[in-house]
Parts: structure tokens; sequence; C-alpha cells
């Protein structure tokens, strides 16, 4: 395994409607990947597949302006780096309609639902920045308890397939296993109450608080 360490000069910001442009420029005209625009989780396959390319590129420009932020960009060095998806649950029909990712029960939760590092950013640790900093926004617009989906162990994927991460990424940010349908495939859950904000010293900065304000503090080290 290779050694992550988020580099210092990582910064990450909620997705606001004056950051599109860096969206744009970190997805590429691909829309991250084969035209997605992060809206699989929220449409039918059949609508995804009729809007792929700039009607999903136009409908999730619509969710980001209509707001809330629904996630976070990592700029590293000031560059648009990485994306994570951090939402409500409830606003991703599509994990409900997946036999190994609906739901294990009626917590309200919200979910890490999508993860994208452009190629030359990848294998710093931006993951692992990005989870720290989904925890703390989850946290501070009234989150209880945060879900992801990822892959359970180095099974060999393109980087494509692994878009909800790996499970020993966010075991070391606090996530247990709640429930797991295929052996590789876990459900696991972080109990944002008992969370401590990250101590100074560590690694990066976010912003969050409530609707992606400017409350600013640096991310836990991975
Ligand atoms: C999956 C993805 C997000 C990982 O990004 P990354 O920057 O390489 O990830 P990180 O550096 O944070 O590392 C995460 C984990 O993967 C491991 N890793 C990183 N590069 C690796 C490599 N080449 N081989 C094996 N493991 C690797 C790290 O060791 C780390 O593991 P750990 O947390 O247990 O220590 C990235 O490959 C990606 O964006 N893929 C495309 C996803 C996509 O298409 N999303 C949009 C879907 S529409």
């Amino acid at each position: 395994m290779r050694p992550v360490a988020v580099p210092g000069d990582v910064h990450v910001a909620p997705l606001t409607p004056a950051r599109w442009a860096d969206l744009e420029a970190l997805f590429g005209p691909g829309g991250a990947c084969g035209g997605c625009w992060c809206m699989w989780w929220r449409r039918t396959r059949r609508e995804f597949e009729a809007a792929k390319g700039d009607g999903n590129r136009r409908a999730f420009k619509a969710v980001v302006r209509a707001g809330p932020p629904p996630g976070l960009i990592a700029y590293r060095g000031g560059a648009p780096a990485g994306w994570c998806q951090v939402t409500p649950r409830e606003v991703l029909p599509g994990l409900d309609r997946s036999p190994l990712l609906r739901r294990v029960d009626d917590v309200p939760v919200w979910a890490i639902s999508c993860f994208f590092v452009k190629a030359d950013h990848r294998g710093y640790g931006l993951t692992g920045a990005l989870i720290a900093a989904a925890k703390a926004f989850a946290r501070d617009n009234g989150a209880k308890v945060l879900e992801a989906y990822p892959w359970d162990a180095r099974v060999r994927k393109s980087p494509s397939t692994i878009f909800t991460g790996w499970a020993a990424t966010f075991a070391r940010h606090g996530f247990r296993v709640v429930a797991r349908r295929v052996s590789r495939r876990p459900i696991m859950r972080c109990a944002l109450d008992t969370f401590a904000p990250p101590e100074d010293g560590g690694k990066g900065t976010h912003e969050g608080g409530p609707a992606g304000g400017a409350l600013r503090r640096p991310l836990r080290g991975s």
C-alpha cells in the first residue's frame, strides 16, 4: 500500500455557485466519468442514460444553484483537485434502488456517495482530507450520522469503479461497518455527535459551517 500523506497546501470548500467553474475545471468535458456530473445516484438508470453529458451537467448545475452545497471541492496548491458528494441520503434515491446499498434502517443519515480526484492529484491522500472535511460539514449542517459505501479490499478494479472510496480510509476516520450484503461492499457509519472538531496542527484547511459558510478550521492529518 502506498503511504498517504495529506500535503499541507490542501484546502477544502463547499461547492457553492461561485465555485461551479472550479468543478467544471476539475471534472473536465467528461463530467468526471462518462458524462456523470455526479447525477448517478440522483436519477434512474434510464434518466441518467438519456441525460449523459450535457443534460447531467445542466441538471447538476441546477442542484448547485438551488443549494445547499451538495459536496466539497479540495484544492491542492490552489487548483481544484478533488471532489466528494456529501448530502442527506434521501436526495439520492439511487442508493435505495441498489440491492447492496439499500437503506439499513430508518435512522436519518447523510451520505458520502462519490469521490473524484483529478489524475495528477491521485495518491496524495485527498480522499482522507475530503472525508475529514465531510464529517465536519455534515455535522455543522445538522447531520447526526454519516454513511459511506466503500470497497472493502484492494480488489483489482479500475479507478472509476472505486468512486465510493476504500473501507480502510473510512475506518481510519472513525467509520464502522453496519451492514454487508456482499463480502467486499460494506455500508459504514460514523456518529457525528461524538466527533470532536479537528485540532490545531492538522494539515490543510476547510471551510464549512451551516450552508457552507466561511468557518475555517485545520483538517486532521490522515
Ligand atoms: C478513487 C480515487 C478517488 C482515489 O483517489 P486517490 O487520490 O488516489 O486516493 P488517496 O490518495 O486519498 O488514497 C486513498 C486510498 O487508496 C490507496 N491508494 C492510492 N493510490 C493507490 C494505488 N495506485 N494503488 C493502490 N492503492 C492506492 C491509498 O493508499 C489510500 O489507502 P488508505 O486510505 O487505506 O491509506 C481516484 O482514483 C479517482 O478519482 N478515481 C475516479 C473516480 C471516479 O471516476 N469518480 C467519478 C465517478 S462518476
